[in-house]
């Protein structure tokens, strides 16, 4: 059956004219690193994608090298490890399907970087997933190493719940509530998704102006040319 349905949050950037809080992406970003990606990937943003958005191209740099990826072959026909650049993509919790089901009882963590698209709800649904891990009604049964979140589908979900009050520390002061983290890390899954959110809604203000202008010209104009003619 079909879970519960969401509840409406006011998102900062729900408006017509409302662009993303690049603030709460870049701690969306934090909180996805440091917990939903021991199990999910995102393998449609590069390191360079975050330049500019949510970190610096310093510190992008420096978060990439961090990590090691395998490149080759070289001269000598070998695959070798080297430290990551901008260019390259988020790495992957696992190898492969069967090593992350493996690691997950059986269950698939998605790819998280369309999930606010690809799922009812988008940003809400996720938001409630996260928030919403409740004790199973009486007369629900829940399957050992299951939990139960009534917004999921089913209500049965194989991921348990993860986020607590102060699981992560913000450098920028802002206390790391169940609820905040909740909300950085789906404003940073719905930039991910969205990449071109911004820019969207800046170009589609610049044309209305422009066509308002336009259309007021050629108003004036047209009455003008039409005065002496009766
Ligand atoms: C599923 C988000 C952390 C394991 C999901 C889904 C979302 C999500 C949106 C899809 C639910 C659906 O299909 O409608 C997140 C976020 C995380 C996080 C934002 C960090 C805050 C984790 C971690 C693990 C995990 C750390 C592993 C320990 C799973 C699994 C599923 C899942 C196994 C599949 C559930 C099922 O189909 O029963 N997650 N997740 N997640 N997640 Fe996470």
């Amino acid at each position: 059956e079909d879970g519960l349905h969401p509840t409406h949050y006011p998102w900062s950037h729900s408006g017509i004219l409302d662009t993303f809080d690049h603030s709460s992406i870049r701690r969306g970003y934090q909180v996805y690193r440091e917990v939903c990606a021991a199990c999910h990937s995102l393998d449609r943003i590069a390191w360079r994608n975050l330049v500019g958005v949510s970190h610096t191209a310093d510190e992008v740099k420096e978060m990439a090298g961090e990590v090691e990826y395998e490149d080759g072959p070289d001269d000598a026909g070998e695959m070798f490890q080297r430290p990551g650049k901008l260019s390259d993509y988020m790495p992957r919790p696992y190898p492969n399907e069967e090593a992350a089901r493996a690691g997950n009882a059986g269950a698939l963590p998605p790819d998280l970087s369309l999930i606010i698209k690809a799922r009812h709800g988008g940003c809400d649904y996720v938001f409630s997933l996260l928030t919403g891990y409740v004790d199973p009604p009486a007369g629900v049964e829940i399957r050992e190493g299951m939990n139960y979140n009534p917004y999921f589908p089913g209500g049965a979900i194989s991921m348990a719940r993860l986020l607590f009050d102060g699981l992560v520390e913000y450098p920028d002061g802002t206390p790391a509530t169940t609820s905040q983290m909740a909300k950085d890390v789906v404003t940073f899954l719905n930039w991910a998704a969205e990449p071109e959110h911004d820019s969207r809604k800046r170009i589609g203000m610049q044309a209305c102006i422009i066509l308002s202008a336009l259309t007021a010209i050629s108003l004036y104009v047209k009455r003008f040319k039409w005065a002496p003619i009766k």
